[in-house]
């Protein structure tokens, strides 16, 4: 086995676990607090989930570096892996009781985006990608859909944490999708919304001022299911998340087209 399938199977691992906590501590009290702004939330299963990831990486892996959300990662200047994780992606739905959320676990070789898993407890299902192997869903490969239409198409995004202040609000561009689209849907889990433009339910994805730990595992998800990723002016998509459209191809450039309107 290489060390991708390796470091796949152990990223693997580490969501099913952290997505364990997510499941049972679903809708039990639990701490919330503020962290960015009154808007962005963070509670203490954010934290329990980056806790036992990070463990399990430097457990198997003292080498590769590790950028998590919370704060829990680690610096490796030499580096040739580095993991990037978001514990809990849809911490607002999370804190509300409102079922929709994952683990989302990215692995960068050299720099280039190498493996993705984002897991969903409760609904039991675990993506999964490494660079060149395909794209699976419990372990059945997936394919982005077909459309090619716009006007049939289901898309989403998502609003950044100072959506009340910052110029770059999407609002615009969620309303031109809106009188555009078949349907749109704003859900409130970037690496959830990648995977299932991934899995074909979502037929195009795009949102702005993402961070890093929403879209390394699930741009490379949709890249491996056959999916088109890019940044607003169609070049690659950066690992930053600063610009993120992500379709199934076939409606790529009318996205892109209403997204420069
Ligand atoms: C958020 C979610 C949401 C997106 C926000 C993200 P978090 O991540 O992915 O869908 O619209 O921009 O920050 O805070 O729940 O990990
Ligand atoms: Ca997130
Ligand atoms: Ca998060």
């Amino acid at each position: 086995m290489s060390e991708a399938h390796e470091i796949q199977e152990l990223a693997e691992r580490l969501a099913r676990e952290a997505g364990e906590i997510q499941r049972r501590r679903y809708e039990t009290s639990f701490k919330v607090s503020t962290k960015s702004s009154s808007i962005d939330l963070v509670t203490e299963i954010d934290h329990q989930c980056e806790a036992l990831i990070v463990a399990g990486i430097s457990g198997a892996r003292h080498e590769d570096a590790i950028l998590s959300e919370e704060g829990g990662g680690r610096e490796r200047a030499e580096a040739r892996w580095r993991w990037v994780i978001d514990p809990l992606d849809g911490t607002t739905n999370y804190a509300h009781g409102y079922p929709r959320f994952c683990v989302s676990i990215g692995v960068e070789c050299e720099g280039e985006r190498a493996i993705g898993v984002v897991y969903d407890p409760l609904l039991d299902e675990l993506y999964s990608a490494r660079r060149g192997a395909g794209a699976t869903l419990n372990g059945r490969p997936i394919r982005v859909s077909a459309k090619t239409d716009i006007g049939e198409a289901l898309v989403s995004t998502g609003f950044a944490y100072d959506v009340r202040i910052s110029h770059q609000d999407n609002v615009d561009h969620f309303i031109a999708f809106v009188k555009r689209a078949r349907a749109i849907r704003r859900d409130g889990s970037a690496a959830l919304d990648l995977c299932y433009v991934a899995a074909g339910r979502f037929d195009g994805f795009w949102e702005l001022r993402l961070h890093t730990w929403d879209v390394v595992a699930g741009l490379l998800i949709v890249d491996e299911a056959g999916g088109r990723t890019s940044d607003l002016s169609g070049g690659p998509a950066p690992s930053s998340g600063d610009e993120v459209v992500a379709s199934n191809g076939g409606i790529h450039d009318a996205m892109l087209a209403i997204l420069h309107e």
